[in-house]
């Protein structure tokens, strides 16, 4: 029986210039992997700051394998409830650092609308979007969906101590801090996805993570789970120096104890 304590295949990367150009890549990998079996990829982006430079390199497409962004269809793991043109907006970083730079039709782009004054109808307008570009009775499954993981172990919009609503697909949450308002894809809803790619950079983030990987499910990140056990966490040394046994070589790739 594996006594596997969490999900996943973790890769070190030396820095974050390494772990950057690693995720970009590995990026277009996925999407054009699912690009030669289907018309369409369905790609789920999350906000923060470590993605943004993915995201530049992404449109520079600089020594990057060409990729037909246009058969991409773009949705979010999670939403600040701001105005699209707000600084905090995860949807503004997106479209100002990648989706603005690329040719894709407005109807591939699925922003959840942070702007709306009560963040329980948008939650459920999301997932009505959802379901109606990714069409079934099952649960929908996303074909690449990027996470980040804040220094609290949190991932999307899910902090700890959340309420989770176990039933729901999208739902509307709150920053423990500040109480400003989310709105968060839930892990029923992330764990289906066919590839799943956690971002993690600097030591801020080494606690959590080696936490997470214990299996900590007080710490949200860690209720990641892909039912498809697809899971790569892709972080550099410093994210990486407090999990255990791990040699800490730069981009090596090994299972997670
Ligand atoms: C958000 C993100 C959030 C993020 C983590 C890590 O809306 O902020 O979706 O889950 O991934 O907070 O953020 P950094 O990359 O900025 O450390």
């Amino acid at each position: 029986m594996n006594s596997r304590k969490h999900f996943g295949k973790i890769e070190v990367y030396h820095d974050k210039n390494a772990l950057t150009r690693a995720a970009a890549e590995r990026i277009i990998e996925l999407l054009n992997q699912r690009l030669r079996e289907k018309e369409r990829a369905t790609l789920v982006l999350t906000g923060g700051k470590t993605p943004e430079p993915v995201y530049r390199l992404l449109a520079l497409s600089l020594n990057l394998e060409p990729i037909d962004w246009s058969r991409v269809h773009f949705f979010w793991g999670d939403e600040r409830c701001v105005h699209p043109e707000s600084r905090d907006s995860n949807f503004g970083m997106a479209w100002h650092s990648l989706i603005s730079k690329l040719h894709v039709p407005s109807g591939h782009i699925h922003r959840m609308i942070g702007e709306m004054p009560d963040a329980e109808t948008a939650a459920s307008l999301y997932e009505t979007e959802i379901r109606s570009v990714l069409p079934g009775t099952g649960i929908p499954s996303f074909d690449l969906v990027l996470l980040g993981m804040g220094e609290d172990g949190h991932v999307a919009s899910l902090f700890p101590g959340t309420h989770l609503e176990e039933e729901r697909l999208v739902m509307a949450s709150q920053v423990p801090a500040t109480g400003a308002k989310r709105i968060s894809m839930t892990p029923r809803l992330l764990n289906e996805s066919r590839n799943l790619i956690f971002i993690v950079a600097g030591s801020s983030k080494a606690k959590a993570l080696a936490e997470v990987l214990e299996g900590n499910r007080d710490l949200p990140a860690a209720m990641i789970c892909p039912v498809r056990d697809n899971l790569i966490w892709m972080t550099d040394q410093s994210a990486a120096s407090l999990i255990s046994g791990f040699a800490g070589s730069a981009g090596i790739p090994g299972d997670v104890a």
